[in-house]
């Protein structure tokens, strides 16, 4: 389905719970969240009947988000299942790779295509610092696993941090070099409680040209990346930057929140809750969500944080 300004709403990202076993800065407050009540949270029938609304719109693309979505109980069934939806052509996942180690196989057989998983760095007291808990060994192994398992492709997510990992920008994407992966660098959106993590530790995405002058640049892929290769790399280098050069003209894609509020833009306040609704009502709720859709995220910068009034745990980035 087109939106009011023409573009083919293609895409669903559909979170699945906002707890996770880590707590990047940038991402959420230390506490964790407090846990909303179970009635409040999607169901799993809930979420399917949601993925066949939309793909019954046109909807083709899902990827499965969070919080973390591998610490959900039930992942492998909504994998299984929403991946056999009619007009689903492809169901992805974004994860910090931490239970890929017992996961990425089953979830290759459950039908997820493809995984992203976040690494922000390669110092093992940097990633525990910045996750406050977790360890670089353990994102490590995932990685392995996921490339073991067999998807169709693996993509690095790694968030630009002023002071924090601007250095290791070559060692990061040497990693294209050394895996059969991509490397994306992602500028950082300031959302309503990253701290310290928001506008001052913002670089923009042309650091990463600068620190690698060899890159030659690739034609666009399907994504929101602008793409570079490494010399005799397996994979691509990627640049989002959402903030010095957004793509919301190219947008294709809606969200649906795990407390079941769908999102016409990430850094919206709109949201309207799918609660409770059938077939029709979730497909009726869809067409003017989309219809809804801003024709950008509107300002971001040092004094306009995210209006999404959410943090990206409670969104699905
Ligand atoms: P592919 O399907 O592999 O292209 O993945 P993706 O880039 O769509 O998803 P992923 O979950 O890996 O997100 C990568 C980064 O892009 C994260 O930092 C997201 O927050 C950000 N991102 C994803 N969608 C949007 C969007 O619509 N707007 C903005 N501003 N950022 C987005
Ligand atoms: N800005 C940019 N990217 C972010 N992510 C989480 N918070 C932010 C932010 N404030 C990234 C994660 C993950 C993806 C879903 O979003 O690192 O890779
Ligand atoms: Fe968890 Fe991802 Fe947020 Fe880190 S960025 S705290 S891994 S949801």
């Amino acid at each position: 389905m087109l939106d009011a300004y023409g573009r083919k709403i293609t895409y669903l990202r559909l979170s699945v719970t906002e707890l996770c076993n880590l707590r990047c800065r940038y991402c959420m407050p230390e506490d964790g969240v407090c846990k909303k009540r179970h009635e409040e949270m999607l169901t799993e029938e809930e979420m399917l009947c949601a993925v066949e609304a939309a793909a019954s719109l046109g909807v083709t693309k899902l990827r499965i988000t969070g919080g973390e979505p591998l610490v959900k109980r039930n992942i492998l069934s909504i994998c299984r299942r929403t991946a056999a939806v009619e007009g689903i052509g492809e169901v992805c996942l974004t994860t910090n790779g931490l239970l890929l180690p017992q996961l990425a196989q089953p979830l290759r057989e459950a039908g997820v295509r493809r995984v992203n998983l976040s690494l922000d760095t390669l110092d093992e007291k940097k990633y525990t610092y910045i996750t406050r808990r977790g360890s670089l060994r353990q994102a490590l192994d995932g990685l392995e696993a996921a490339l073991d398992a067999g998807f169709e492709r693996v993509k690095i997510n790694t968030v630009l941090i002023g002071g924090f990992n601007d250095d290791e920008i070559p060692a990061l994407a040497r990693l294209t070099q050394q895996y059969p992966v991509d490397v994306r660098f992602i500028e950082l959106m300031p959302m309503y409680d990253s701290g310290d993590f928001g506008p001052r530790a913002y670089l923009p995405g042309s650091v990463v040209t600068e620190h690698l002058p060899e890159l030659k640049p690739q034609p666009d892929g399907d994504g929101v990346a602008k793409l570079y290769r490494l010399p005799g790399a397996l994979g691509n280098i990627g640049i989002i930057s959402p903030i010095s050069a957004h793509f919301c003209g190219a947008c294709n894609r809606i969200r649906l929140t795990a407390d079941g509020k769908l999102k016409p833009c990430l850094h919206s306040t709109l949201e309207y809750s799918v609660k409770g609704l059938d077939f029709a009502g979730m497909q009726a709720l869809l067409r003017q969500v989309i219809l809804e859709k801003p024709r950008w995220h509107g300002e971001l910068s040092a004094d306009h944080r995210s209006q999404a009034g959410r943090n990206m745990n409670e969104i699905g980035g």
